[in-house]
């Protein structure tokens, strides 16, 4: 096997157990694990079915060995994984393994979803979102382009118009490319309105929050939000790592409470995990299911817990990564061996300087504490880099420089 082999499975066979134990513990189903980690960072396949491509066994084998040298939990098989073998569902070589095959298709099987049916979702006809950073202007733009009318307030009237210039930058990129026609383009624009009040947002069928990711600051949104807007609003937040349920206290209808994760950048990733807190409202996850279908998003579900599905998988896998240089793996060698032997469109160095590396040592912060495996902890090189300011592209310097 090669070096740039070896290194990249060293990093990808942790995360194909920890997706494995996701399925285990039916935190998600299987379709919305993998559907999460294709939509969420465009990776061409999902963990599971990756297991099932390479073989369980051969993954089994390596993460033994491995966890015979680290005792890392992280790096025990899965009992999913020996489960599986057991049954003699190694993986699509033998036709079955976490999914059925007919060669090379996959097949309906028992754990396949059926078609949801069309619950009692409630009509959303205009939208508003609350932020300025560069979720949130992507969120507004992904409402604006499929037709809805977005209110969106911001902190203050320069970042009100910052917003919308780069949403023109990109439909201008668009008509550019002849994708779209200057008409279109400007139709879009037409339906954003800019507002410095929330008081704007008193009329909105559905909010959605994308501000800082600071407690304080949501708690008191949420509170505002309860009282400016109209009965039968969906409060929707885009949080990464906070409580959806303590946000939903904040408010007297925690029923309309409900996450709506998006990804980075969110006028191209497709997916949006939809995050059911102890209370949301049947209703209110079908409104949030159909309002993804309008915005041409594939929605995954999953419950209030650190890090949702994509989050949880992804940054161990980074954190790895980091640590992987710091004993000696140079970026490149990483960034390619990862693009080159899995197909992801990004190495994880490029990766974490898009994200930001301040956002990425915040979400491993929480990460750590909700799952307390010690080869969590935030890679000492991360906590450098962020301490002196070099956050990523945002800075001009993370990992790289730009
Ligand atoms: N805004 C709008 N459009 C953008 C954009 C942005 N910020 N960045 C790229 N695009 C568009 C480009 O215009 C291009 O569209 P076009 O073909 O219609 O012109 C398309 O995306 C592809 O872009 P490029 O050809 O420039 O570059 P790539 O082919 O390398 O694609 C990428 C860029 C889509 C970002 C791709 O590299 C990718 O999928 N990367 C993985 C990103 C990822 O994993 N995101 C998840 C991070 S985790 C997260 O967000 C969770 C949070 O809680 C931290």
């Amino acid at each position: 096997m090669s070096d740039s082999r070896a290194l990249a499975d060293a990093l990808v066979f942790p995360y194909l157990n920890h997706a494995a134990s996701m399925f285990e513990e039916q935190y998600a189903s299987r379709e919305d694990v993998d559907n999460g980690m294709r939509f969420g960072c465009g990776l061409p396949a999902g963990p599971l079915a990756v297991l099932d491509e390479i073989g369980l066994e051969t993954v089994r084998d390596a993460l033994a060995a491995r966890f015979a040298e680290s005792g890392d939990p992280r790096h025990r098989p899965d009992p999913a994984i020996e489960r599986l073998i057991a049954e003699g569902r190694t993986g699509k070589a033998a036709g079955k393994g976490f999914y059925t095959y007919d060669g090379d298709e996959v097949v309906a099987d028992e754990l396949t979803p059926s078609q949801v049916g069309q619950g009692a979702a409630r009509p959303v006809k205009t939208v508003g979102v609350v932020g300025s950073g560069t979720m949130a202007s992507g969120i507004v733009e992904v409402f604006a382009v499929n037709g809805f009318p977005v209110t969106y307030v911001a902190r203050t009237g320069d970042k009100v118009d910052a917003v919308r210039a780069q949403i023109a930058k990109n439909l201008a990129r668009q008509v550019d490319k002849g994708r779209i026609d200057q008409g279109q383009a400007d139709a879009v624009l037409g339906r954003l309105t800019g507002a410095t009040e929330r008081e704007a947002l008193g009329d909105v069928d559905i909010v959605v929050e994308a501000i800082a990711e600071e407690i304080g600051i949501k708690n008191q949104l949420f509170a505002d939000l309860d009282r400016i807007c109209k009965s039968g609003a969906v409060l929707a937040t885009t949080t990464s790592s906070l409580s959806i349920a303590d946000l939903a206290a904040q408010t007297r209808r925690p029923q309309d409470v409900v996450g709506m994760h998006f990804f980075n950048p969110a006028p191209v990733m497709k997916l949006v995990e939809v995050i059911n807190h102890a209370t949301t409202g049947q209703d209110v996850l079908d409104t949030v299911q159909d309002l993804c279908r309008s915005t041409r998003k594939v929605a995954v579900s999953c419950a209030d817990r650190s890090g949702f599905i994509v989050n949880a998988l992804l940054f161990p896998y980074l954190n790895d990564a980091i640590r992987a240089h710091e004993e000696g793996a140079e970026l490149d060698a990483v960034d390619g061996a990862i693009t080159e032997h899995y197909g992801y469109p990004m190495g994880p160095f490029a990766l974490l300087d898009v994200v930001g590396n301040d956002v990425a040592l915040a979400i491993e912060e929480e990460l750590l504490a909700e799952f307390e495996h010690e080869s969590l902890t935030p890679a000492p090189l991360l906590r450098e880099l962020v301490g002196a300011g070099k956050l990523g592209r945002k800075t001009g310097e993370g990992f790289r420089t730009y």
